[in-house]
């Protein structure tokens, strides 16, 4: 091992900040310098292990930041209706609320389920690159972040969630200033645009809930409503809740990945050339962009009790930082991990996490970014990057705020 470059402290706060949040991946393996797990302050460890992370996100003695957790990291958390409706949803909950939730929204989830949404995502996704084609017929340049990356994965959940076409554009605001309040927060005042997004969102889902309580419909509202009503498994909080968790975790990564397997093409054009000629090479293209440029970079674990991880004793209540997309390109789990290989196999990527939170739109998410890529690059061949693309000042869901190209 090389003697290292730079130490943690510095790392991880050059990390947060801009020059950080735009190329995180040097200051990966500066940390990865000091092991696979290390030490950050008194009962905080940082995990930038591969195998590490997998062990840590299935460890249930590691808990997920629920309301009791952030009683003990975020004191003043409860003024802020942000994290206390996330609180209310299963990705910030654990047992026995986590199951409960979980069991509950798997319904709408299953394989089959998202093979059956297959045509229409097509359908959709066809009529968005047709949108895009005319919106840069005149070789002017397009934000593909909002014309096309955004609006591909709120098709889809609108679809889901029957949300009117002509009201999908107005929530991508609110959905980034709600993935906002999940960054490292240092003043409290930084959860104020995600509060009053929510604020909105709970509203907008609220009567949502109502009208379709009144009026069925084929989306997956109407039929949790149903078994809601049915069976009484959850409260009308914890509905609305979780509907407001799948609206934002179903749009906000699956837009940064398909940016990002975007610019990675634009990057590559011989290994783009191959995928537009043969697009049952997407999948492949997709796994490897989810491991080499993930769009959720960070997770975060909370000890139970009393534990020994990887022979480190943790502390009731330490606190794991999992960099997951350090993780992914650990060189002991991955050959040339710095290589975007889109041929690679035995991808294993850490980014849509593992054990109980597993991501529920893993399938969905994958399906869509498959569809999308080829179908771009085959109706686009000549789309080029038309500007410097511009990052969202974000680290733990990072992306790019604008990603601006030419249609050809
Ligand atoms: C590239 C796209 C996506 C990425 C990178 C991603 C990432 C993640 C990650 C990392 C987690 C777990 C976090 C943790 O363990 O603390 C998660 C959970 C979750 N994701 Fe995704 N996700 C994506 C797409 C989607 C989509 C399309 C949906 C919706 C349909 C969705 C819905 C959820 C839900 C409901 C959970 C909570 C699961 C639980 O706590 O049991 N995600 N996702």
């Amino acid at each position: 091992m090389s003697a290292p470059t730079m130490d943690p402290g510095t790392a991880m706060t050059t990390l947060l900040s801009p020059q950080g949040k735009r190329d995180p991946y040097p200051l990966y393996e500066a940390l990865r310098q000091y092991g696979p797990i290390l030490p950050l302050g008194p009962g905080h460890l940082l995990v930038t292990g591969h195998q590490e992370c997998a062990r840590a996100l299935r460890e249930p003695a590691l808990l997920s930041t629920d309301a009791d957790v952030q009683d003990s990291v975020l004191p003043g958390w409860r003024e802020h209706s942000s994290w206390r409706w996330l609180t209310k949803n299963m990705l910030f909950s654990n047992n026995p609320d986590h199951d409960r939730y979980r069991r509950f929204f798997s319904v709408a989830f299953t394989p089959r389920r998202i093979a059956d949404l297959r045509p229409v995502v097509e359908e959709r996704i066809t009529a968005l690159v047709e949108r895009l084609a005319g919106l840069g017929a005149d070789g002017a340049p397009v934000d593909f972040m909002a014309e096309f990356a955004f609006r591909v994965p709120m098709a889809v959940m609108g679809e889901l969630l029957g949300i009117p076409e002509a009201e999908q554009p107005g929530f991508r605001d609110g959905i980034g200033a709600i993935t906002t309040s999940l960054e490292p927060i240092r003043d409290l005042a930084q959860l104020l645009p995600g509060d009053a997004a929510m604020d909105e969102f709970a509203v907008y889902f609220s009567d949502l809930v109502a009208k379709r309580r009144a009026e069925p419909g084929p989306d997956i509202v109407s039929e949790m409503v149903r078994l809601r009503d049915e069976n009484g498994a959850l409260s009308e909080e914890e509905l609305v809740a979780n509907f407001m968790l799948l609206l934002v975790a179903g749009t906000e990564a699956p837009m940064d990945l398909i940016g990002n397997a975007l610019r990675l093409a634009l990057e590559h054009p011989g290994h783009a050339e191959r995928l537009r000629q043969d697009p049952s090479l997407a999948p492949g293209w997709i796994e490897e962009t989810l491991r080499f440029d993930p769009a959720a970079q960070i997770l975060n674990r909370v000890a139970a009790r009393d534990t020994d991880f990887f022979g480190m004793p943790v502390p009731e209540g330490g606190k794991l930082t999992l960099l997951i997309a350090a993780g992914n390109r650990d060189p002991r789990r991955y050959t040339d991990p710095g290589v975007f290989d889109p041929g690679r196999e035995g991808n294993h990527a850490l980014t849509l996490s593992g054990g109980a939170h597993y991501c529920l739109g893993a399938g969905l998410a994958r399906m869509q970014a498959e569809i999308a890529l080829p179908a771009v690059l085959r109706r686009l061949p000549g789309l080029a990057l038309a500007g410097e693309p511009t990052f969202r000042d974000q680290i733990v869901q990072r992306g790019f705020g604008q990603l601006p190209v030419k249609c050809g």
